[in-house]
């Protein structure tokens, strides 16, 4: 089904909101749905997104941070009460902010009674739910596949003696939707949330939903973690082609969607995690009618974020893929990534955001990235993530990027109270990097994320005009946002060097945003000179006709041409 224009999901900003660490009221160090509740004012009001992704919040032994889902349709008693999500939700609307719930669908808890019952015999009217095979002759698993966290993809279970399939870990077995009971009961627990209110939903590890109905080996790959987003252990020594990917995930999608669209208007929102080794498969899963996901979560500019040709190269070819009719995205980091401020910089972070803001297509903010926190040092008697803990010391551990929210200078940063220990470290210096200390300061992260937010709130051109690339040195990333005669340019500059961009409608540039406050309201003529880890936002007056590429403006530093206009 084609969407409307006037969707509201295009307009959006998305929140991504990591319930354990974002505001802890009930004193056990860990953030629960009443915290969410007391800080939507803080993200509506001072920071002014329009939607939240809350991470799952739903019953679990809390393995894996709740992505190990014990009951689908329950409030783990740590983060509250059904009660309490319904009072969530309503404020949330009451104040004009969409909530988008994570759905895991691809894998439960070991502790879902669903498996419980499963691995209980053979013979269990659950026992289809799941994946279990037998034992090859000599005793060794079904086939080759591997465990993203460490290990053989199966763990035999001595009760029956058959294997069961898990993609992550043995304590998150894999759910078989092969089998139609599965979908239906996973489509009842999404009716569950929308009857409660909820305005759509993130879909967990969307291309592992659903495996190779023959099980098959995957193949080795000749160079390792090919296709992969990061190096990932003896995982990246596989394609993962028959683990990963079915086509049959399709119609699952499709099924999901028209459950949503049945709710009818305002619309309910899908939109997924999708990593793909191409663009043209990862635009599969908007559905070739546009009947799948609203959009797969863009992950491009996460792996390139530095590097200004590798970012226009994503920017080009992500957009490009993007099929007729629908609409793009961004996001730059989120719970299983490090810190876009870690991978970065510190200096070029505020660059960062201003690209995401900027860019064609729906933002999601991960929270904290508005205040640019860096990773957290955990201690190797703090390691939480399952991933670190299966696969030690290659950097996959995602504790640091879970660390709590630090909103004010206090103890524990106003996180939980501060004779509590909270569930992970607070970052270093909290007390300069917290939401009070960054509000006042004009300079701050957390200052220019809000001005670009108002910035696109009010543009149109910002949220949905049309978009072009502009003549820049290689060590820029410059693009036209336009819409109905308003246009803007935006210049961000990813060097240490100072850089020069020429304007298209010379002595008619207004910086209405910059990553340097101070430049703010100045007047731009023939051109911008960006400093070192600048970016800045150049309304450009109406009638001014676009002058041609010019040939030989230079960067200051390396005094080459660059006449191009095109994404590069
Ligand atoms: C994908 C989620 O993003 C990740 O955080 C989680 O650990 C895995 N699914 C396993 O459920």
């Amino acid at each position: 089904m084609r969407s409307s224009t006037a969707a509201w999901w295009r307009d959006a900003v998305i929140y991504q909101l990591y319930v354990r660490s974002f505001q802890d009221t009930d004193g056990d160090g860990v953030g629960d749905l009443q915290g969410v509740i007391s800080r939507l004012d803080y993200l509506r009001e001072t920071l002014g997104v329009d939607a939240v992704w809350l991470t799952p919040f739903y019953r679990s032994p809390m393995f894996d941070s709740g992505y190990d889902v014990q009951d689908h349709t329950e409030v783990d008693p740590g983060y509250g009460e059904l009660s309490t999500f319904d009072e969530l939700v309503a404020r949330a609307h009451d104040v004009g902010l969409k909530v988008l719930l994570d759905f895991v669908a691809t894998n439960t808890s070991d502790q879902h009674a669903w498996f419980l019952e499963s691995r209980s015999s053979r013979a269990n009217a659950k026992r289809e739910w799941y994946i279990w095979r037998d034992p090859k002759p000599d005793g060794s698993p079904p086939n080759n596949w591997l465990a993203m966290w460490g290990g053989p993809a199966w763990t035999l279970d001595p009760t029956t003696g058959q294997f069961f399939l898990h993609a992550f870990s043995p304590r998150i077995p894999d759910l078989n939707w092969h089998n139609p009971e599965v979908g239906q009961a996973m489509l009842d627990a999404a009716a569950f949330w929308l009857d409660r209110g909820v305005d759509g939903f993130r879909v967990d590890a969307v291309p592992m939903l659903l495996k190779d109905a023959l099980l098959r080996d995957n193949p080795v790959s000749t160079s390792p973690s090919a296709g992969l987003h990061k190096p990932m252990g003896p995982y990246g020594a596989q394609q993962h082609v028959h683990d990963s990917g079915d086509p049959g995930i399709h119609a699952i999608l499709r099924e999901l969607r028209s459950l949503l669209d049945s709710y009818g208007e305002p619309e309910r929102v899908m939109v997924g995690e999708v990593h793909a080794t191409e663009w043209t498969d990862w635009a599969t899963y908007y559905g070739s009618a546009l009947d799948e996901l609203h959009f797969p979560f863009n992950f491009g500019l996460m792996h390139v974020a530095t590097n200004p040709t590798s970012v226009r190269e994503v920017i080009k070819a992500s957009s490009a893929a993007v099929p007729a009719g629908a609409w793009p995205n961004f996001v730059l980091g989120n719970h299983d990534e490090h810190r876009v401020a870690s991978r970065a910089g510190a200096e070029l972070t505020p660059v960062l955001m201003m690209l995401l803001l900027t860019l064609r297509g729906t933002p999601t903010i991960y929270y904290g990235d508005e205040l640019g926190l860096p990773d957290v040092l955990i201690r190797p008697e703090d390691v939480r993530d399952p991933w670190e803990l299966g696969v030690p010391g290659l950097g996959l551990g995602r504790d640091p990027q879970r660390s709590p929210m630090p909103w004010t200078g206090d103890p524990n940063g106003g996180f939980c109270p501060p004779h509590i220990r909270p569930w992970l470290p607070l970052i270093e210096h909290h007390s300069s990097r917290s939401v009070a200390a960054q509000l006042d300061r004009p300079g701050s992260m957390l200052s220019l994320t809000r001005r670009l937010l108002g910035l696109r709130r009010v543009r149109e051109e910002l949220r949905s005009g049309s978009q072009s690339p502009w003549a820049a040195p290689d060590t820029c990333v410059a693009y036209l946002r336009e819409h109905a005669g308003q246009r803007s340019l935006i210049a961000l500059n990813f060097s240490d060097h100072s850089a020069r961009i020429r304007l298209p409608t010379p002595g008619r540039g207004h910086i209405i945003g910059s990553t340097n406050t101070e430049r703010e309201g100045a007047k731009a003529k023939e051109s911008i000179e960006l400093a070192p880890y600048e970016g800045c936002l150049v309304e450009l007056a109406g009638a001014g006709a676009v002058q041609p590429v010019p040939s030989s403006i230079t960067a200051h530093t390396r005094g080459e041409d660059y006449p191009r206009s095109h994404w590069r």
